[in-house]
């Protein structure tokens, strides 16, 4: 018996089916009900009982090894992979995985953000959905003041006694937040999403990000301002980059300002993108209205500070030459895969 054990080990070891069926005639022929092993343990049942000793060692030894054959082979079949699978090459390449990457919109928010933590800002945020008085009213703009229609707003909930409920239409709302809960100095940047109620088209969007900035400390200055501007644009943009402020006009800040940058594009000289003016617009800036710290609890007579805000989505068009919004929001991988960065 125990001979016949050895060759048929050496049978099933040498075992190598080629289809699901030869697996299965080896089954029968070794597993089965009235197979090989059956007949084994059936004779077994007869021998004596110091040669069982020994022999029942052996013969469980060979039940493993039939059984082990069989299910390495049926797995490689069950996988759908064939044969072939069953003598795995470990030595072959891999498959490799497909990285995803990082949405570019986010990838430039990471880039504002360490560029402002350089110059000392930390990141404040706060709530997309706001209330009248964080959104508008701290921010100096009067009840039915016409600047409100600069903003078209989402409201969720009108309520004359406790001020509307509206998605945010700008981050400056963190900004009343942190100083009205701390005291100053402050030096922050808040990035996030906002919500304005226009058409989307390549040019507007519903919502869309932004980054605003604010400090506020005892002789701060338009100086100051538009030094770390130009830090920030020099950084952004690469160095040579020229910027230029013109006044503008914001209920928040006094005297306000809106800053262009020589065009990525044509580097200055003029292109359509440029409208052949040169310059392209970034944001929006200016000078702490009064106002606007007396509202929050800070006194204006002893503090001056600066804001600023700037939209992702456009300083992500300079940078990549990105012509219509609407790519941002598709989630087509064959846009999102284009943007590969060290920044994680
Ligand atoms: N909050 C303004 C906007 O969203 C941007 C801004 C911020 C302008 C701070 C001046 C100062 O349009």
């Amino acid at each position: 018996m125990q001979d016949q054990i050895t060759q048929y080990t050496s049978e099933i070891l040498a075992f190598e089916p080629s289809s699901a069926e030869e697996l299965e005639i080896f089954r029968i022929k070794f597993l089965g009900t009235k197979g090989i092993i059956k007949d084994l343990f059936d004779a077994f049942k007869a021998v004596s009982p110091e040669e069982k000793r020994l022999l029942g060692k052996v013969l469980n030894e060979f039940k493993k090894t039939a059984e082990e054959r069989y299910l390495q082979f049926k797995d490689a079949f069950e996988s759908g992979s064939g044969a072939d699978d069953a003598k795995l090459d470990l030595t072959l390449p891999g498959e490799g995985f497909e990285n995803g990457s990082r949405h570019p919109l986010s990838l430039v928010r990471s880039e504002i953000i360490e560029i402002f933590k350089k110059l000392g800002f930390t990141v404040a945020e706060g709530p997309e959905i706001e209330d009248d008085w964080h959104n508008f009213s701290a921010l100096n703009f009067p009840q039915e003041h016409p600047a409100r229609d600069m903003q078209d707003t989402f409201f969720i909930k009108k309520d004359a006694e406790n001020g509307d409920i509206a998605l945010r239409t700008h981050t400056s709302s963190v900004q009343v937040r942190m100083m009205e809960n701390g005291k100053p100095p402050f030096r922050s940047i808040m990035p996030g999403r906002v919500y304005r109620n226009e058409a989307i088209s390549a040019r507007a969007h519903c919502f869309f990000h932004q980054v605003e900035g604010l400090y506020i400390d005892e002789n701060v200055s338009f100086a100051d301002l538009k030094q770390t501007l130009f830090y920030f644009v020099q950084e952004m943009f690469g160095e040579g980059t020229k910027v230029r402020f013109r006044p503008s006009y914001f209920p928040f800040t006094e005297p306000s300002a809106e800053m262009d940058i020589s065009c990525t594009i044509c580097g200055g000289d003029g292109c359509a993108f440029c409208k052949h003016s040169g310059w392209v617009e970034i944001l929006g800036c200016g000078m702490v209205d009064p106002n606007v710290l007396e509202n929050c609890g800070i006194d204006s007579t002893k503090f001056t500070g600066y804001a600023f805000g700037m939209g992702i989505e456009r300083i992500t068009n300079l940078k990549y030459q990105i012509k219509d919004l609407r790519l941002f929001s598709e989630n087509d991988v064959r846009f999102l895969k284009q943007f590969q960065s060290e920044i994680i």
